[in-house]
């Protein structure tokens, strides 16, 4: 069985997988790592959403295979320490806000809202509501609108 070598949430992880299994049931089934949520698993519900270098992607439609040694996954679970706190300020203005219903989409919801405000940050400037609205991760609840107050919150502490 080939092996697959690399950085999970701080810390370098190896496992051995055929290449074609996909990320998320590497997270999930072996890894133990259950924070990212299968919902659709072809890229659609965007319910297992994560962090490739950084940015916002789905682990669900990703083969095990295309994950280098070099690259760092970061996944609900790992968030809070890339600022070095108990929390992420997005996770905080999501409690603030109040904004879990059946909770099932939220990791990827957080996940997908840090990336998007990192991404306008590095535009140099803040988050707008074209912004939000290309977040497509979808929410069975409909807690859409507490969402999007939360991340425009959150935004204003990272
Ligand atoms: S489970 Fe990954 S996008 Fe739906
Ligand atoms: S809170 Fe239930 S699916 Fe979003």
């Amino acid at each position: 069985m080939p092996s697959h070598t690399f950085k999970l949430n701080g810390k370098m992880v190896s496992v051995e997988v055929a290449d074609d299994v996909r990320l998320l049931w590497v997270l999930r089934d072996m890894l133990g790592v259950t924070g990212p949520k299968y919902g659709c698993g072809l890229n659609v519900c965007k319910a297992c959403t994560s962090h490739i270098n950084g940015k916002a992607f789905n682990p669900c439609s990703v083969p095990v295979s295309k994950i280098k040694p070099t690259d760092e996954v970061t996944t609900i679970e790992g968030l809070p320490a890339t600022v070095g706190k108990d929390l992420h300020p997005m996770q905080e203005a999501w409690l603030d806000l109040d904004v879990v219903q059946c909770g099932y989409c939220q990791p990827g919801q957080i996940m997908a809202a840090v990336a998007k405000v990192r991404q306008a940050k590095a535009a140099g400037r803040e988050i707008v509501d074209a912004d939000l609205d290309e977040i497509r991760n979808i929410c069975r609840c409909g807690t859409y609108s507490r969402i999007r107050e939360a991340i425009k919150a959150g935004a204003k502490n990272m």
